[in-house]
């Protein structure tokens, strides 16, 4: 069995096709293509606006630039990738951790709680976990009575849908971000995107994205000027060739998704192995994350990674609990009141799941993983 990853880009001929035509055209950096890419975004999601850039982390960055100032305070979670929070330190605004629901998403409820004690706070930053959409009306409650900023960090969730909103329309969000990374629901290799509904915030993503360079009809034509402090996240047209192909089969990823989910779901059934929640079509299954009690077995977690590895198959950790990380301890993070994402941290982990996975490796990672775990 050749090694088998927990997640994986799924890469056709019409994806080589796309490239290919696109590496002919006379531009090979945001230009046409990027805007069709866009376009097609705005389309799927349901936003007004869609920015394209060079990665979700990217898309955060910019994201902030215009949410945020220094020294606003941000609820966010503990249990996503280094850079939704880092993102909130890049503009010198300050995260707060919030302790997660069973689920692994934030919880809102205790958001609200902070809410009330500081009126404050400027935003809340949540991710929707391995693709499961935060409850929407209570994001829409949030907003209207904190008047907080929300972003939704889509890195998992797109082509989620909770209630008819899709993830990304920002029905009840300022920005929500993407991100196109080969793990990703779909891929443009390195990659991201910002949509949002505000005319005004697209409009500064847009100049944020490119240096913070402005050009008006009354300038000379080989004039520009600068007014904010930008950046160059740009994508290529090439990587966005790539991204409106993907995004034509991504109803078919999630489905495939769907059904690897419903068969470990099946499988697992009164096992020591819980998968974290429960079928759930709202899900778009970026991560299919499963929760053991090792206190109760014979074997250790790192023990079980081994072991796996050892027989091909890599499991992961999603996540490490950021504030716990060394750079977030010196800056006097780390010892939040947060049982759940503890509890989360010790027993969870990830199996894989990607549309290439075959039913033969799925059974293959059932059944080694149950070997292992029964000693
Ligand atoms: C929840 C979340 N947010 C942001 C990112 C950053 O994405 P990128 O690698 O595209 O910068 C990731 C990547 O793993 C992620 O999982």
């Amino acid at each position: 069995m050749k090694h088998i990853h927990y997640g994986k880009q799924t890469i056709n001929e019409d994806d080589i096709i796309a490239i290919t035509n696109a590496m002919t055209n006379d531009l090979l950096t945001t230009g046409p293509t990027a805007k069709k890419f866009e376009e097609a975004l705005s389309v799927y999601c349901g936003a007004k606006y869609t920015i394209a850039v060079s990665s979700a982390t990217a898309a955060l960055h910019l994201s902030s630039l215009v949410l945020l100032n220094n020294g606003d305070k941000v609820l966010t979670t503990p249990n996503s990738f280094l850079a939704t929070s880092n993102a909130i330190l890049y503009v010198n605004a300050k995260p707060i951790f919030v302790d997660i629901e069973k689920d692994g998403n934030i919880n809102l409820d205790l958001c609200e709680k902070e809410l009330q004690k500081d009126p404050t706070i400027k935003a809340i930053y949540g991710v929707h976990f391995s693709g499961n959409p935060l409850d929407q009306n209570k994001l829409k409650n949030l907003r209207k009575i904190y008047n907080v900023l929300i972003l939704e960090d889509c890195a998992h969730s797109i082509g989620a849908i909770y209630d008819g909103v899709k993830a990304g329309s920002c029905t009840n969000s300022d920005c929500s971000i993407f991100s196109f990374h080969p793990v990703k629901n779909m891929t443009t290799g390195e990659g991201g995107a910002i949509t949002t509904n505000s005319k005004e915030l697209y409009e500064k993503l847009l100049i944020l994205r490119n240096h913070g360079m402005v050009k008006t009809q009354d300038m000379k034509p080989w004039e520009y000027e600068m007014q904010h402090l930008g950046f160059n996240y740009r994508i290529t047209d090439i990587q966005c060739a790539l991204g409106i192909s993907q995004l034509k089969k991504l109803p078919m990823f999630i489905e495939r998704r769907f059904d690897i989910a419903k068969k470990y779901d099946a499988v697992f059934k009164n096992s020591i192995v819980k998968p974290l929640y429960a079928f759930d079509k709202k899900s778009s299954y970026h991560l299919y994350v499963v929760r053991v009690d090792f206190h109760s077995l014979n074997i250790t977690k790192v023990d079980l990674f081994n072991k796996l590895k050892e027989k091909n198959i890599g499991i992961q950790l999603h996540y490490m609990p950021i504030n716990k990380q060394p750079y977030y301890r010196n800056l006097g993070y780390g010892d939040e009141n947060t049982p759940n994402m503890d509890r989360y941290y010790k027993q969870c982990f990830s199996l894989p799941i990607y549309p290439l996975l075959s039913d033969e490796e799925q059974d293959y990672v059932v059944k080694t993983l149950m070997e292992i775990l029964n000693g």
